[in-house]
């Protein structure tokens, strides 16, 4: 099928390649000409394992083209996916602008049958906003181009159009004296995680669907059917670095509304941060009153209902996701006068969680300034050089302020991030972090760091503390080599 993905940020860029991937003629489309040169020859981005594989084996099998010319794009292609930013606004809200700016560019340009589908995750209630935009500038262009190479004035939807993306009466449409454009808009959010965003969009959890034209659900569920039958071929390249974890039943599939599903992401989002915010809390208890949190996490997660994934305590929540979708979903109840009491608590948690770290130090320290400490970790999480609302990051910068000298590595992150105060003395190899320093501090699990030698590098450090921000090392080893070692919870 013909996919048109407009952005590509880690979602369009990762959606268009894992279409390509399973046969599907794909144009990605992005308006930073520097990212699409470096794209075309093989230069990913963003770090994401096994994306430069799959980038290559499709531009070489041509099923995925990348283009600046949006125009073209969207007149080529049946199936337009909407994947651009939507950054947090200062009061948490979503900034929509970009969408905004692909709708209309759909409404300039469509000249036949089109399935928009919003990828991008958007307040409740956007998708007939951007039914609406793209609808006025339908009217304000009446895309009457005799050159459009699916306008046939005789036939207003072209025969392929026509036969395969037939509308449905519930589909908006524009009558224009001569001539109609239709087009179906579905919600169709992505659940991937950074680091592990092509096993998450080739072995889903689910996929949700909402629309209200049910033939536009069904036109996705036909793009989507290698996925949802698992009935792809992993191909072997990719197979060395990612798990094979092909389901042997077909992924279930929810058909909604496109309000619900709108709802299903920042739903989905939330809960994850509270189960995080739940396990942070009852770490703090557990770190007064003697208990191991680890433990406690293990013993609670065995439920079936509660399950063990996401309780792992720590520094807290990061990313470009979770900070911005439970502001987001704040911000859409208090437009309904809805309290959010929960949420609003949830992110309380997490910033205190990064505050906690800093008081865990100065317990360790006593006088914070003029000391040395060494930072393990940098991005929000590992596998991924996203620095977005790194939790390492608030630390360093509150830590430089108290007048820390602070040394710094990564295993990805190279360039100093815009939030990260200047001062942070950036190293090209793990082991500088620890010459000299008073303490360190893992913020970030890089499965680099539970392999480095302890007991070599704590001779280079002037104090044996160690702060775990992710509870990631061996604790018991630690505490042998003589380390000061102090988790979170434990
Ligand atoms: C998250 C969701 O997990 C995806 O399903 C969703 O598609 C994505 O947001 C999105 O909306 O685009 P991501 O932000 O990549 O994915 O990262 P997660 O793996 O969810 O981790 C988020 C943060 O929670 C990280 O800072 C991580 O360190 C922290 N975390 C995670 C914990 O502190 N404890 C845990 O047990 C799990």
């Amino acid at each position: 099928m013909k996919v048109c993905v407009i952005g590509t940020g880690y979602v369009g860029l990762v959606t268009g390649v894992c279409l390509s991937e399973i046969g599907h003629n794909i144009i990605c489309v992005d308006n930073d000409s520097e990212k699409i040169k470096k794209l075309l020859s093989g230069v990913m981005p963003i770090y994401e394992p096994g994306l430069d594989i799959l980038v290559l084996k499709n531009l070489n099998s041509k099923n995925l083209q990348f283009t600046t010319d949006i125009s073209s794009a969207i007149k080529s292609q049946d199936i337009i996916f909407i994947c651009v930013g939507t950054p947090p606004r200062p009061d948490g809200s979503a900034d929509l602008q970009y969408v905004e700016e692909v709708a209309k560019q759909i409404g300039n340009n469509i000249n036949s049958y089109k399935i928009v589908v919003n990828k991008s995750t958007v307040p409740i209630g956007s998708g007939d906003w951007v039914s609406i935009i793209i609808n006025d500038n339908i009217n304000s262009n009446n895309n009457l181009n005799s050159n459009d190479s699916n306008y046939d004035p005789n036939n207003n939807l072209k025969n392929d159009s026509k036969n395969n993306l037939k509308n449905n009466n519930n589909s908006l449409n524009k009558k224009s004296d001569i001539v109609s454009f239709k087009f179906d808009v579905v919600s169709n959010p992505e659940f991937l995680r950074e680091g592990t965003a092509i096993a998450d969009t080739f072995f889903p959890d689910r996929i949700v669907l909402g629309s209200s034209s049910k033939e536009a659900i069904n036109i996705m569920k036909k793009l989507y059917e290698p996925i949802i039958n698992q009935s792809f071929k992993v191909c072997d390249e990719l197979l060395k670095i990612l798990p094979n974890t092909k389901n042997t039943s077909p992924i279930p599939v929810v058909e909604t509304d496109l309000v619900s599903a709108e709802m299903i992401k920042y739903a989905a989002n939330s809960f994850l941060a509270t189960k995080i915010s739940f396990i942070n809390e009852i770490a703090n208890i557990c770190e007064k009153a003697g208990a191991d949190i680890k433990k406690v996490a293990y013993g609670i997660g065995l439920d079936s209902r509660i399950g063990p994934k996401f309780l792992n305590a720590g520094i807290g929540w990061g990313g470009s996701c979770f900070p911005k979708d439970v502001s987001a979903l704040t911000k859409i109840a208090a437009e309904y006068g809805i309290s959010t009491q929960l949420l609003n608590a949830v992110i309380n948690v997490n910033s205190q969680q990064r505050h906690k770290v800093v008081q865990k130090v100065q317990e360790m320290l006593k006088i914070v300034k003029g000391k040395s400490i060494g930072i393990l970790g940098i991005s929000f999480k590992p596998n991924t050089d996203d620095t977005r609302d790194a939790p390492a990051i608030t630390i360093i910068n509150n830590l430089i302020n108290l007048g820390a000298k602070i040394k710094a590595y990564d295993p990805v992150v190279k360039k100093i991030p815009e939030s990260l105060n200047p001062k942070t003395i950036f190293c090209p190899k793990v082991e500088d972090v620890f010459d000299g320093a008073d303490l360190i501090i893992l913020a970030t699990e890089w499965e680099e760091f539970a392999n480095l030698d302890f007991c070599r590098l704590s001779k280079k450090m002037r104090e044996k503390n160690l702060i775990d921000g992710r509870n990631f090392l061996d604790k018991e080893k630690l505490l042998s080599l003589g380390f000061n070692y102090i988790g979170i919870g434990r």
